[in-house]
């Protein structure tokens, strides 16, 4: 169905880029460059610039990020790590298939992990704890950190939604031992098709991680130091990456404009509750708009019928994947984000207009 107001607009973002995108495309495949040349050096040194790292490692999603860091980490059998139940499962798996523990904790008002939670949550086993940042929005990095000192736990970033979202000052996956980030097309930094990042000081991290990616092989000189996995980001999709990079501060502001739109447009209606919180340290940057109401289910029909397309993240906790065998858990926050969360349209090319339309038909749907 062609929507009056598509969620994201992934032709009109490459109509937006083209020359430029077909010209870097044409770069590598002229020159041949297809695995780990200079156009993905290239892109790994301006996305460490960008966050504020000594080292970018460019991967094939951003579940190998996180599986990646979790191993660099040394994380593996009896070790607990702390993570959100409210995530993608990517950030769970990632854990699981190291043989760790994930213990799930439930999430704030921001949908973002809850503090308190946390502390109530480490036992002599943890050893790590992994924020997920979600919807562009940092966790409190303060109290995590804090308590990770405390608690002498590692910490690994979910960034894979906030990448350029900022928290004091400091961007996201610049904070803990490792940075996982996304580049699923739909992400605020998207290839055409998936990739993802760790970024990292940890010259260590970024060794293992850079071996890892590709089957345990060193490069230099033959060796196959660990059984590895084939996760490259490949160099054409950094060559889109990197053009694509010079305008994320761009379009994180434009993401923030619409966002402020659908603030002003949208208050004022005592059924729903907008992702505008507080905390003067955060600069978020708008993964995704999240509202939240009783009659969610409802809304989202309406809105289709109106030509608005929205997705829901997620609409079941991720424990009742009986699949995963995550056992049972009650998590209340949680439980009633899964039935009241929407997401609306939101892109660097969703315009004012489709914005107000959106607006319009979410007020009519309350009148
Ligand atoms: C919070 C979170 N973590 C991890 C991932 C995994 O990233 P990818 O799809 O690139 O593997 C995603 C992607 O949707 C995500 O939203």
């Amino acid at each position: 169905m062609a929507y009056k107001v598509p969620f994201v607009d992934p032709g009109k973002h490459y109509r937006h880029l083209k020359d430029e995108i077909d010209a870097a495309i044409t770069d590598c495949l002229s020159k041949g460059d297809l695995i780990m040349r200079k156009q993905l050096r290239d892109y790994e040194e301006h996305l460490a610039a960008f966050v504020g790292t000594r080292y970018a490692v460019g991967l094939n999603s951003g579940y190998h990020a996180l599986h990646f860091s979790v191993i660099a980490a040394g994380l593996g059998p009896g070790d607990e790590v702390i993570t959100v139940a409210h995530t993608f499962v990517a950030t769970i798996s990632a854990i699981v298939h190291v043989g760790a523990t994930p213990v799930l904790i439930d999430v704030g008002k921001d949908y973002n992990m809850d503090m308190d939670a946390l502390e109530r949550a480490i036992t002599p086993r943890t050893k790590a704890v992994l924020p997920v940042h979600l919807n562009g929005r940092l966790c409190d990095m303060d109290r995590l950190m804090a308590i990770a000192k405390k608690h002498n736990l590692i910490v690994i970033e979910d960034a894979a939604q906030a990448l350029g979202a900022r928290y004091d000052g400091r961007v996201a996956g610049s904070f803990g031992l490792a940075g996982c980030f996304s580049h699923f097309p739909f992400k605020i930094l998207g290839a055409f098709g998936d990739g993802g990042a760790i970024t990292t000081n940890d010259p260590e991290v970024t060794r293992i991680a850079t071996l890892l990616r590709y089957n345990g092989e060193d490069r230099e000189t033959g060796e196959y130091h660990y059984h590895g996995y084939t996760a490259l980001l490949d160099n054409v999709w950094a060559a889109v990456l990197d053009v694509k990079l010079k305008y994320l501060p761009r379009w994180i502001e434009w993401r923030r404009k619409i966002a402020a739109l659908y603030h002003q447009g949208l208050s004022g209606i005592p059924e729903l509750a907008l992702p505008h919180f507080a905390g003067e340290k955060y600069f978020d940057a708008y993964q995704n708009y999240v509202i939240r109401t009783k009659k969610r289910d409802e809304l989202a029909v309406y809105l289709k019928e109106q030509g608005v397309e929205t997705l829901i993240h997620w609409p079941k906790p991720v424990w009742e994947h009986k699949g995963l065998k995550l056992g049972e858990h009650h998590l209340p926050e949680t439980e009633s984000i899964c039935r009241q969360v929407l997401s609306l349209p939101m892109s660097a090319e969703t315009t004012e207009e489709q914005v107000d339309y959106t607006v319009d038909c979410i007020r009519n749907f309350f009148a």
